[in-house]
């Protein structure tokens, strides 16, 4: 199959989801109105309160209920020898390609694995032109064989800090969030009563100039980062980097990803990152193929001791026993938030066949991050069915995330809040006027059973945790 028609049938397989998440106002693709603006996207009404829940849930678990970890909020903007020191100004880099026929662009990597079959990840450039003019490769758009040299293309989007436009006031949209928490390390150190091992993390924007194959969200070139920095001896990191691995294990668990759709693969010493030693990868099995979702990478003392060098400060901490110094080495749990949204919206959609024939679209996202938790609806648009359900909201939103429905058949109110992936609808009929009881329906048996209305609150916090 061809570069073009393995992109195109990638693009099929998500196509329900993509489809869904439009309709149901999740994700809008960006800038629509002005025809789009390519691997940029909306996170709409319900994207939004998913993500909200995903990032609260990833802070709760990794920064609040651990001591051993503090966060941070650093800025997008660092300073530019930043990047000279992490290696990213001269590293971080695909290769590209254009067809000189047609115009297009691919990463050459790509071309060459598709086109022959061959590896090229990490491949040299001079490599790369030579196979692809000696095995006389097609453009996968136009068919033609004329190719430019494959070049270097750095990812990091620039800007100007004046209004001069000259060069030397270039700054870079930070890559990836880590740099900020490593430039603030000797910071929180000296402020914070933290002890090695201990860790920094952070959630906030990153930014890459991608060339993508347009998987949806899974590879966008405005994201956002849940990274932990975790200070360590440099004696200790194999012990835990297996901790790591399994709290990250236990995360996706947490969010309610299938556990058969996860695995681990070891990056190829070849080929890891210039500051890793070793990252394992958690993979997802999405509809377009295997491919990552999260990286567990040990970094050494790599970004500190260039920051050191390149800045002309010492970081370095004090070992209390022996009195000597010591630059500590770092172990990075990295999570990208669209990726886990992307995950999450495969892991839960389904097309269920009922047993009365009908077909309903339903969304099993676990309770914890659902972004609407329940919706209540008076069953027949009618006073006094209508007030009582709106006291039942009123007394449930300040607690969770809810919605009121009044309008269209029951079953339609149903089937609406299934797509939304909302765990538990609550219906006011005729017997809550003479009872006070409300039938409570579970999304996914689609069972119903009576509660008492003043007993909701304690119910919910029962069955949403
Ligand atoms: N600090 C290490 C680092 O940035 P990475 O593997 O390049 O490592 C970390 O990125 C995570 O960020 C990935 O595992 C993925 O979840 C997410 N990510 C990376 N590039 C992305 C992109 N272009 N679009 C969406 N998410 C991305």
């Amino acid at each position: 199959m061809s570069l073009i028609m393995k992109q195109a049938s990638a693009q099929d397989s998500l196509k329900p989801i993509v489809a869904l998440a439009k309709r149901r106002g999740f994700i809008y693709p960006g800038s629509e109105l002005y025809g789009g603006f390519a691997n940029t996207y909306s996170f709409g009404p319900y994207g939004v309160e998913l993500k909200k829940n995903i990032k609260d849930l990833w802070w709760k678990t990794f920064i609040q209920e651990r001591r051993d970890m503090v966060g941070l909020d650093g800025p997008i903007l660092l300073h530019p020898k930043t990047w000279q020191a992490s290696g990213h100004m001269e590293g971080f880099n695909d290769a590209l390609i254009d067809c000189k026929a047609c115009k297009a662009r691919f990463r050459c990597d790509h071309l060459i694995e598709e086109a022959l079959g061959l590896d090229a990840d990490g491949m040299a450039l001079e490599k790369m032109t030579a196979l692809v003019n000696e095995k006389k490769v097609k453009c996968p758009k136009c068919g033609a064989e004329d190719f430019t040299d494959a070049r270097n293309f750095n990812l990091m989007f620039s800007t100007h800090m004046s209004k001069t436009g000259h060069e030397g006031d270039a700054a870079y949209l930070r890559p990836e969030t880590a740099q900020a928490i490593f430039l603030d390390f000797k910071n929180v150190l000296d402020t914070m009563r933290v002890k090695i091992p201990f860790g920094i993390g952070q959630i906030g924007k990153a930014f890459r100039n991608e060339i993508t194959p347009g998987n949806f969200i899974f590879r966008v070139i405005e994201f956002e980062q849940m990274e932990i920095e975790y200070f360590i001896r440099e004696k200790d990191w194999e012990e835990l980097f297996k901790q790591w691995l399994a709290s990250m294990h236990d995360w996706c668990d947490l969010i309610g990803l299938k556990k058969s759709r996860i695995h681990e693969k070891e990056h190829e010493k070849e080929k890891l990152s210039h500051y890793s030693k070793r990252t394992v990868d958690l993979v997802y099995d999405f509809p377009f193929g295997t491919s990552e979702l999260y990286g567990l990478a040990y970094r050494t003392d790599f970004d500190l001791k260039r920051h050191a060098e390149h800045s002309g400060y010492p970081i370095e901490c004090l070992d209390l026993d022996t009195k000597e110094k010591y630059t500590p080495h770092v172990l990075e749990p990295t999570f990208g938030v669209e990726r886990t949204l992307l995950a999450l919206l495969c892991d839960a959609y389904e097309e269920e066949q009922l047993e009365n024939g009908e077909m309903r679209t339903v969304m099993h996202f676990s309770p914890r991050i659902a972004p609407v938790k329940a919706a209540i609806f008076p069953l027949m648009k009618k006073e006094p069915l209508t007030e009582k359900a709106k006291s039942i909201f009123d007394s449930l939103k300040n607690l969770w995330n809810c919605e009121y429905d009044e309008s269209g058949a029951i079953g339609k109110r149903y089937r609406r809040q299934d797509e939304l992936g909302t765990p538990f609808c609550i219906t006011v009929d005729f017997d809550t006027l003479e009872d006070d009881t409300v039938t409570l329906r579970d999304r996914d048996s689609m069972q119903q059973e009576r509660v008492p209305a003043n007993q909701l609150i304690e119910i919910l916090n029962k069955k949403l945790y």
